[in-house]
């Protein structure tokens, strides 16, 4: 009786470990969070007082703009106006942490969630594959080069790097620049991009100590105010879904090789489909074209003048950006994926 007794009880723990591991308890903690480091283009780039003038927040490509001195990224401020980030607004990294969006400076090192962010406008994963879009462009491999080479010995090795979340968002231009390509070559070319990512920058940010990873897909590239006006958009939804499907696929087998890493993707694309296909409760109105006098800071407070309507109300910002708007309602969103995986959902 016993032993049955036993082994209805080793039958039991087995059951409970077999469930549990199919809801393991996640070492990641969005509450705990305190340093968000991130990597991308133009959607996630904030200005810097130290920045290269509406492309980053520290140094460019340029020659002697790589690399910077302690100083100078310690007194270096995000800055909140209107070139301070591709949407004339805050954006999603901004919202998400609510450091820098407060018009004017705020030092990341003020933030309760400190923003580290080396995302360039107009970045691809790398030259390797593309030509850079302008001779002063980071791309995202060199961007955590120049984070682990200037940035990690200031800001990185203060950090208790459980507490920090390394999120990357890249492919926007990359997916642009190459939709010309022959399409049945794509989806190997998309491989060979996001395999770059994996092994050139989120291996080399995993073995300085960051567990935590959040990777965005690509949202609806295939429903910009040019593509909805055209019979064959480029890029289109196979591609992206292409891109898509590799990102997931290599996020699944790096956390498969490194158990102790915390990989996540959300899920971008989904839920702005969502977002354009029932815009109103985000209070977006215009999902299908842009205000043409976008770059006119007037247009903010006086929209009309140039016969559009508050700028808060389109989607789009401009041919390739999202609105601040969608930026707001992304961050919004992504703070209960956040949640939900805490809790290991
Ligand atoms: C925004 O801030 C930057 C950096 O301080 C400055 O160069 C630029 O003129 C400001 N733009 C506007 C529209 O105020
Ligand atoms: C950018 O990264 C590539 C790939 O590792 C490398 O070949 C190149 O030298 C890097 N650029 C700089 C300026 O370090
Ligand atoms: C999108 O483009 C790809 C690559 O050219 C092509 O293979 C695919 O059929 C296209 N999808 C649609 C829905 O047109
Ligand atoms: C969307 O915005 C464009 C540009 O301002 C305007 O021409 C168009 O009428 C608007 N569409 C809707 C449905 O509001
Ligand atoms: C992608 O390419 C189109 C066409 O050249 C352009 O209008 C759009 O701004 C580009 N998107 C981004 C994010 O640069």
């Amino acid at each position: 009786m016993a032993r049955l007794g036993a082994a209805i009880l080793t039958l039991a723990i087995l059951a409970a470990r077999a469930s549990s591991s199919c809801v393991p308890k996640p070492r990641f903690q969005w509450d705990e969070i305190k340093y968000l480091v991130a990597f991308g283009d133009s959607y996630t780039f904030v200005q810097g007082t130290a920045g290269y003038p509406k492309y980053s927040f520290i140094g460019s490509y340029l020659p002697g703009e790589f690399g910077f001195s302690p100083e100078k990224l310690l007194s270096n401020k995000i800055v909140q106006n209107f070139t301070g980030t591709a949407n004339a607004g805050p954006n999603w990294v901004e919202v998400l942490t609510g450091c820098g969006t407060e018009p004017g400076e705020t030092s990341p090192l003020a933030c309760d969630v400190q923003l580290w962010d080396f995302a360039f406008a107009g970045a691809d994963v790398s030259e390797e594959f593309l030509p850079l879009h302008h001779d002063y462009t980071v791309p995202l491999v060199n961007q955590t080069q120049q984070y682990l080479t200037w940035a990690e010995p200031v800001v990185g090795r203060r950090m208790d790097k459980s507490k920090a979340l390394v999120a990357i968002w890249i492919g926007i231009n990359d997916i642009n620049d190459s939709s010309d390509f022959t399409g049945a070559l794509l989806p190997k070319f998309y491989n060979t991009l996001i395999n770059a990512v994996f092994k050139q920058s989120v291996k080399p940010m995993y073995e300085a100590g960051y567990k935590n990873f959040l990777f965005i897909n690509l949202p609806p590239l295939d429903r910009t105010a040019a593509n909805v006006r055209k019979e064959r958009p480029l890029p289109n939804k196979t591609m992206i879904g292409w891109w898509n499907k590799a990102l997931e696929r290599h996020r699944r087998a790096f956390q498969a090789r490194n158990r102790a890493a915390e990989t996540l993707v959300y899920d971008a694309n989904s839920f702005l489909n969502g977002v354009l296909d029932d815009p109103e409760p985000y209070g977006i109105k215009n999902t299908t074209s842009f205000c043409p006098s976008y770059a006119e800071p007037e247009v903010l407070v006086n929209p009309a003048k140039y016969g559009c309507q508050p700028l808060d109300e389109y989607f789009w910002y401009n041919s390739g950006h999202m609105g601040t708007q969608a930026h707001k309602a992304i961050a919004a969103d992504l703070v209960e994926f956040l949640k939900r995986r805490s809790a290991g959902q």
